[in-house]
């Protein structure tokens, strides 16, 4: 019988924070999860799914509904398969931790999606510096469900590939896209600004920030801008940036990126908190209302 999955998390040493990498991919160990394990995912279930009323996008929220996510039990990633493979023709993979860039990226161009097999602690209900299944599952998963934006995952898989064969600075500028957009983006629904971003929507703090904090900047998606941006791993983003839909997502980033990254290697990266005279930033206007400016 094949050994346990490892649960492989950063290391703390003198000299701080050590991202450990690991590219097992694993079979997950349904019966292995404690009563704790399933309480933890719960717990995290109940206050995510209760904050994201009126703040997630409606396909994040519609698409949970369709995996018939539930409270009580620590999913089944064969069921979420089933349910997906049939949708976009994606599967989940379990995975023990972070994995190396160049083994995600292949994941991703291949429609694998790693999910970490191990939820977090009870002391790490509200924050974990790492991706864990709660992390990765209610998160990620859902969108998953949507082709466009399931095409746009494949898409930034090839991409990857591409840009870990050009350059490192070429991969900061394409790993900067996805954090905007995949881990923390925002969307221009009917009524407001909804999240789509993992990173927010797993975050008790953040879902409320991004949208009710005066402190950030929230800027019209400009995917050059995006890729300039630099961003905190370790505090709310100063900066988010707002997408109108998932089709501008995907036509935005179908050109070749190889002459983008050649330009962007000329141009200084612009701090996390900067605005500047071209951007369109968003305002709360009275009530539930945002406006851009230079919309009419
Ligand atoms: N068009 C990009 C390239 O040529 C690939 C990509 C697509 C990257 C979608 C991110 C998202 O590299
Ligand atoms: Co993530």
């Amino acid at each position: 019988m094949a050994s346990e999955p490892r649960r492989v998390e950063h290391q703390q040493t003198d000299k701080g924070y050590v991202p450990v990498y690991t590219t097992a991919v694993v079979d997950q160990p349904w019966d292995t999860y404690t009563a704790e394990d399933h309480a933890t995912w719960a717990t995290l279930f109940k206050r995510q799914r209760e904050i994201l009323k009126g703040r997630a996008s409606r396909e994040f929220l519609d698409n949970q509904e369709r995996f018939g996510l539930a409270p009580e039990l620590i999913p089944r990633f064969e069921d979420l398969n089933a349910v997906l493979g049939k949708a976009t023709g994606w599967q989940l993979v379990g995975v023990e931790g972070l994995l190396p860039e160049l083994t995600f990226f292949d994941h991703l161009a291949n429609r694998r999606f790693p999910v970490t097999w191990w939820i977090r602690r009870p002391d790490q209900i509200d924050y974990i510096a790492e991706p864990d299944m709660f992390h990765d599952l209610f998160g990620h998963v859902p969108l998953l469900l949507n082709p466009v934006f399931a095409d746009y995952m494949a898409a930034y898989g090839r991409g990857g590939v591409k840009a870990h064969g050009i350059s490192p600075e070429a991969l900061v500028n394409l790993t900067r896209l996805y954090w905007y957009t995949v881990e923390f983006g925002l969307i221009r629904e009917d009524d407001g600004l909804r999240i789509y971003g993992s990173g927010i929507v797993s975050s008790k703090g953040e879902s409320i920030h991004c949208l009710e904090s005066p402190a950030p900047n929230r800027i019209g998606f400009d995917l050059e801008r995006i890729m300039r941006t630099r961003y905190r791993i370790d505090t709310y983003q100063k900066t988010y940036f707002v997408i109108d839909s998932f089709e501008q997502l995907m036509d935005a980033t179908r050109p070749d990126f190889a002459p983008l990254y050649e330009r962007l290697a000329e141009q200084a990266s612009i701090p996390a908190g900067e605005v500047l005279d071209t951007d369109h930033v968003y305002q709360r206007g009275t009530g539930e209302g945002w406006s851009r400016d230079g919309d009419v």
